[in-house]
């Protein structure tokens, strides 16, 4: 798909990865609505942006009202959403399953799996009446090789990729492609959760250990997958690592 002058949606736009895609499809040409729980975040990287060619926009992308009202707003100020990467993401520190709590397991799985089940009811129906569209999941090498101490966040994790291709299969029809990617650790805001105790030289050598490329994964490396998937019209349902190896 050409990406110049569709307009792409992208939660957690305002910080790590979403940013980095924000961007990048900004600089092919998109039109980009940058959805962020924290508006002033996403207001920076919008104001970055070539003038009215960027929106920053406020919500919560568990709330399904919130999302609706994105996306109409972001469909009122250009046309309706082409792209939409549903990138923004919880964790619960990494610990033993038995010492997360109810609530914070609820939290991660509504902002983690229940976002996209609000996203895809606000999106599909003007994708598949405009003739087709793109949806990228950021699903994660948790859900493909789990490290222990991250059990639900690997669960919601692995959700995405199984929705993801569920979703292609069924969208399929209407020109829908729904795909996942799955990055490998990043220094991003959920680095310190993910590592759970002291961000020491130690700890990082620990995780590096575990990546066959010997680096972290970083948020250009996203935003690249994401507008490869975009740009593929053949390519739908596939979980694409991005992980220097990590998942082999
Ligand atoms: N950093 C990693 O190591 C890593 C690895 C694999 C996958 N991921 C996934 O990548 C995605 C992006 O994470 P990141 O590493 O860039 O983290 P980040 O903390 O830098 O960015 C996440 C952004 O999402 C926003 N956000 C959080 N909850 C939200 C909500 N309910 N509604 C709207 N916005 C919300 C935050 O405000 C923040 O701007 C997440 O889905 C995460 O699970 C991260």
């Amino acid at each position: 798909m050409e990406i110049r002058d569709r307009v792409v949606l992208v939660t957690g736009a305002g910080s790590g990865f979403g940013e980095a895609i924000a961007r990048a499809f900004s600089a092919e040409g998109g039109l980009v609505a940058l959805l962020d729980l924290r508006l002033e975040q996403a207001q920076r990287v919008a104001a970055e942006l070539p003038k009215g060619r960027g929106i920053a926009l406020q919500a919560d992308v568990s709330v399904g009202e919130a999302v609706q009202a994105a996306v109409l707003a972001a469909t009122k100020t250009w046309h309706s959403p082409s792209i939409v990467v549903n990138n923004a993401g919880f964790t619960h520190k990494n610990r033993s399953c038995l010492e997360v709590d109810e609530a914070t397991f609820d939290r991660v799985f509504a902002v983690n799996v229940k976002s996209i089940f609000h996203m895809v009811q606000a999106v599909v129906p003007a994708m598949r009446d405009g003739g087709g569209g793109s949806i990228i999941n950021i699903g994660s090498t948790a859900g493909i090789r789990p490290r222990p101490g991250l059990s639900w966040y690997n669960a919601s994790k692995g959700a995405v990729s199984t929705l993801s291709k569920s979703l292609a299969v069924e969208l399929a029809p209407w020109k829908i492609r729904v795909n996942a990617i799955c990055p490998v650790m990043s220094i991003t805001g959920m680095f310190q959760d993910f590592i759970g105790g002291e961000d020491t030289p130690e700890t990082r050598a620990k995780f590096l250990s575990t990546i066959p490329a010997g680096r972290f994964c970083e948020p250009s490396d996203v935003a690249q997958a994401a507008l490869y998937l975009a740009h593929s019209d053949f390519v739908t349902g596939i979980e694409l690592p991005v992980d220097g190896g990590r998942t082999i």
